[in-house]
C-alpha cells in the first residue's frame, strides 16, 4: 500500500498535456532597435524569429509543477523596441550584452520545434529551460550541439519525442542535464549513453526518469563523473544489473532507481561496505536489491529519504539503521522482512513517514515508536504482529494517516488514540480487535475515514460517533456489535456507512 508521495517521479506518469491550439500571431516589423540596448539587434531578432514558431495556448490546464498560475506566458513581454535583456525569460552577461540564459519554462508554448529554429544563433547560452511546454512530440534537434557553451538544459515536461541526438554528448560543459518525463516517447540509445557519460566529463545532475532506455547496458553509468550528486533513473525501463560503485560516487547525495513493476529483471547489490557517497536520498524500488539489507546501511549518517520498497529484501532490519539520525521519512515497505520491528527505530526522531507495510513482521509493535513525535504518516499494515496496540502510541500527536489494517493485531483498541486529534485516516480493519470502540474516539474531529470492519468489537457503537462530522467513509461491519445504532449517527449516516 503506497501512502505517501513519493518525490515527484509519479507525476511524469499521471501527467497530461491536453493541447488545444488556439491561434496566436505575431509579425516583426523591420525596426530599428535603440542603440542603448545592451541586448544586440540579432540576438533580439532571433528570439522574437522564435517566439513566431509556437502559439501560446493559454486553455491548456496549468501544469501543477509550475506553481500558482500566473496565466501568461513568458513570452507575451518580448517586444521590438524594448531591451531584450529586460523580456521575461532572457538574461544576458552584463558585459557584453550576449544571451546567456533563456527560462521559458511553464510559458504555455504550443508547436513543433523547429530544427532550423533561430535559437540556435544564441551561440553564448549557457543555461536553456524548455520545461514544462508542449512541443508536440518534437525531436530534440541535433543542432542542440551548437551550444558549445551550454551548462544546464533542461526539456524535460515539454514532449520532445524519438531518440535523444547523440550530439547531446558534444556538449562537455553540461553541468545538469534533465530530460525527464516526456512519457517513454523519448528513447535514450545505449551508444548515445556510453558517449555522453565519457564525454559529460563535468555533469553534476543527470535526470533522466522517464526516458525510455529499454536497449541502455546499466553498466555504462559506471563511468559517470565522478562530480555527479544527481542521479534520477525512475521507470526508464533498464534491465540487467546496475554497477554498484555508483555508492562509492564521493559526491552524490540523491540517486533514485527504480525497474518495472512485476518484474524483478534490475538488480543492483547494495554494498557490505565502503559506502562514499555523502547519499541523503536513496529511492530503490521495483527491483531487486540482493536480499539482505547490510548493517553498513548505517554508515549512511546524511540519509534524510530512504525508500526501498519492492526490493526483494528479507530477513531483519539491521539495528544500525538506528544510526540514521537525520532520517525524515523511511520506506522499506513490500519486502519479506521478518521478526520484530527493532526497538531502534525509536531513535529516529526526525521522522515524518514511516511506512512498513507489506512484508511479514512479527511480534510487538516496539512502544519505542512512541518516541517519533514527528510522525505524521505511519503504515504497518500487511504484517503478522499477533499483539496488541501500546498505549504509547497516543503520543504521536502529529499523526493524521494510521494504517494498521490486516497485521493480526488484537487486544483492546487503545483508548488513547483519541490523543491522535488530527487524524484523518484510521483504518484497523482485519485483525482481531476485541472490545468496545472507545468513546473517546468522538474526540478525532478531523477524520474523513474510519475502517473498523472485519474485527471482533463488540459492545454498543459510541453515540460519540456523532461528532465526527467530517467522515466521508465509514464502515463497521464484520463485527459482533450489539444494541441499536445510535439516533445520532443514522441522523447523518452516508451511503458508505456499514454496520
Ligand atoms: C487565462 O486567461 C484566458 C484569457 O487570457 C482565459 O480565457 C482563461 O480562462 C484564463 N484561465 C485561467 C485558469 O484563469
Ligand atoms: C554583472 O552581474 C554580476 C552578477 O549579476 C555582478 O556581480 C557584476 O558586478 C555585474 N557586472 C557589471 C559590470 O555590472
Ligand atoms: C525553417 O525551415 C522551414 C521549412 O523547412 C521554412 O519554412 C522556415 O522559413 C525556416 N525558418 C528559418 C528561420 O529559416
Ligand atoms: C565529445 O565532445 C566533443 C566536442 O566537445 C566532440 O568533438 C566529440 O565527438 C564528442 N565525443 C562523442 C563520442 O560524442
Ligand atoms: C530538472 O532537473 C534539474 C536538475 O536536477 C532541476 O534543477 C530542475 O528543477 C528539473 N526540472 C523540473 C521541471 O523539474
Ligand atoms: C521503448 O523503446 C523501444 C525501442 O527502443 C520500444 O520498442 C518500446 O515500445 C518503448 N517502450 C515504451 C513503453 O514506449
Ligand atoms: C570505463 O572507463 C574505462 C577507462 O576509460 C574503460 O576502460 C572501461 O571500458 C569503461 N567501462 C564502461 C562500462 O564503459
Ligand atoms: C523479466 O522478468 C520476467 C520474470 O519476472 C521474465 O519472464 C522476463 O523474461 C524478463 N525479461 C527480460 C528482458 O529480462
Ligand atoms: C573497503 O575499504 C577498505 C579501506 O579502504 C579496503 O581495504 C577494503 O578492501 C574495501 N572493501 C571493499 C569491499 O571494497
Ligand atoms: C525513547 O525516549 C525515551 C525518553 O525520551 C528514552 O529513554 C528511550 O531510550 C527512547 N527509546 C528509544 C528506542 O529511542
Ligand atoms: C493522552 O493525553 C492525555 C491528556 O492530554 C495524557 O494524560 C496522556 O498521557 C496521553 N496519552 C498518551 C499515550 O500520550
Ligand atoms: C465531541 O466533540 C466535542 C467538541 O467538538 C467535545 O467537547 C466532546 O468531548 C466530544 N465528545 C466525545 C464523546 O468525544
Amino acid at each position: 500500500m503506497r501512502i505517501f508521495t513519493k518525490l515527484s517521479a509519479p507525476l511524469c506518469l499521471l501527467f497530461v498535456f491536453l493541447c488545444l491550439k488556439t491561434a496566436f500571431s505575431s509579425s516583426i516589423h523591420a525596426s530599428s532597435f535603440s542603440t542603448t540596448h545592451l541586448c544586440s539587434h540579432e540576438e533580439a531578432l532571433a528570439l522574437l524569429q522564435f517566439k513566431t514558431s509556437f502559439s501560446i495556448d493559454y486553455t491548456v490546464p496549468y501544469p501543477p509543477l509550475c506553481g500558482y498560475p500566473p496565466n501568461y506566458s513568458k513570452i507575451e513581454s518580448w517586444k521590438e523596441g524594448i531591451d531584450c535583456c529586460s523580456w521575461d525569460g532572457v538574461s544576458c552577461d552584463n558585459v557584453t550584452g550576449h544571451v546567456i540564459a533563456l527560462d521559458l519554462s511553464c510559458s504555455f508554448l504550443y508547436g513543433t520545434f523547429p530544427s532550423n529554429s533561430t535559437l540556435f544563433f544564441l551561440r553564448n547560452l549557457q543555461s536553456l529551460n524548455l520545461a514544462l511546454n508542449d512541443f508536440r512530440l518534437s525531436k530534440i534537434p541535433p543542432e542542440i550541439s551548437q551550444f558549445t557553451r551550454l551548462k544546464h538544459l533542461d526539456v524535460s515536461f515539454s514532449r520532445f519525442s524519438g531518440q535523444v541526438p547523440g550530439e547531446i554528448a558534444h556538449l562537455p560543459k553540461l553541468v545538469s542535464l534533465n530530460l525527464s518525463c516526456n512519457s517513454f516517447d523519448l528513447i535514450l540509445e545505449t551508444t548515445t549513453l556510453r558517449y555522453l557519460v565519457q564525454n559529460l566529463s563535468e555533469v553534476r545532475e543527470l535526470v533522466l526518469s522517464g526516458v525510455n532506455m529499454t536497449s541502455v547496458n546499466p553498466r555504462f553509468f559506471m563511468n559517470l563523473s565522478s562530480s555527479l550528486t544527481t542521479l534520477d533513473l525512475l521507470y526508464t525501463l533498464l534491465r540487467g544489473n546496475f554497477p554498484n560503485s555508483i555508492f562509492r560516487f564521493p559526491n552524490l547525495k540523491k540517486f533514485y532507481l527504480s525497474g518495472s513493476f512485476g518484474e524483478r529483471n534490475l538488480t543492483i547489490d547494495l554494498p557490505s561496505s565502503n559506502w562514499s557517497s555523502p547519499l541523503q536520498q536513496l529511492y530503490l524500488g521495483y527491483m531487486d536489491c540482493g536480499r539482505r539489507l547490510p548493517e553498513s546501511i548505517g554508515d549512511l549518517k546524511s540519509l534524510q529519504s530512504l525508500s526501498l520498497f519492492y526490493c526483494n529484501l528479507e530477513g531483519s532490519i539491521p539495528t544500525s539503521i538506528g544510526n540514521l539520525s537525520e532520517l525524515t521519512f523511511l520506506d522499506l515497505s513490500n519486502n519479506q522482512f521478518s521478526g520484530p520491528i527493532l526497538a531502534s527505530i525509536g531513535n529516529l526522531r526526525q521522522l515524518t513517514g514511516l511506512d512498513l507495510s507489506s512484508s511479514n513482521f512479527s511480534g510487538q509493535i516496539p512502544p519505542s515508536l512512541a518516541n517519533l513525535t514527528q510522525l505524521t504518516s505511519l503504515d504497518l499494515s500487511y504484517n503478522q504482529f499477533s499483539s496488541p496496540i501500546p498505549a504509547s502510541i497516543g503520543s504521536l500527536r502529529q499523526l493524521t494517516i494510521l494504517y494498521l489494517y490486516s497485521s493480526n493485531l488484537s487486544g483492546q483498541i487503545p483508548p488513547s488514540l483519541a490523543n491522535l486529534t488530527q487524524l484523518t485516516s484510521l483504518d484497523l480493519y482485519n485483525n482481531q480487535f476485541s472490545g468496545p470502540i472507545p468513546a473517546s474516539i468522538g474526540n478525532l474531529g478531523q477524520l474523513t475515514s474510519l475502517h473498523l470492519y472485519s474485527n471482533n468489537l463488540s459492545g454498543q457503537i459510541p453515540p460519540s460517533l456523532a461528532n465526527l462530522t467530517q467522515l466521508t467513509s465509514l464502515d463497521l461491519y464484520n463485527n459482533q456489535f450489539s444494541g441499536p445504532i445510535p439516533a445520532s449517527i443514522v441522523f447523518w449516516s452516508h451511503s458508505s456507512f456499514h454496520r
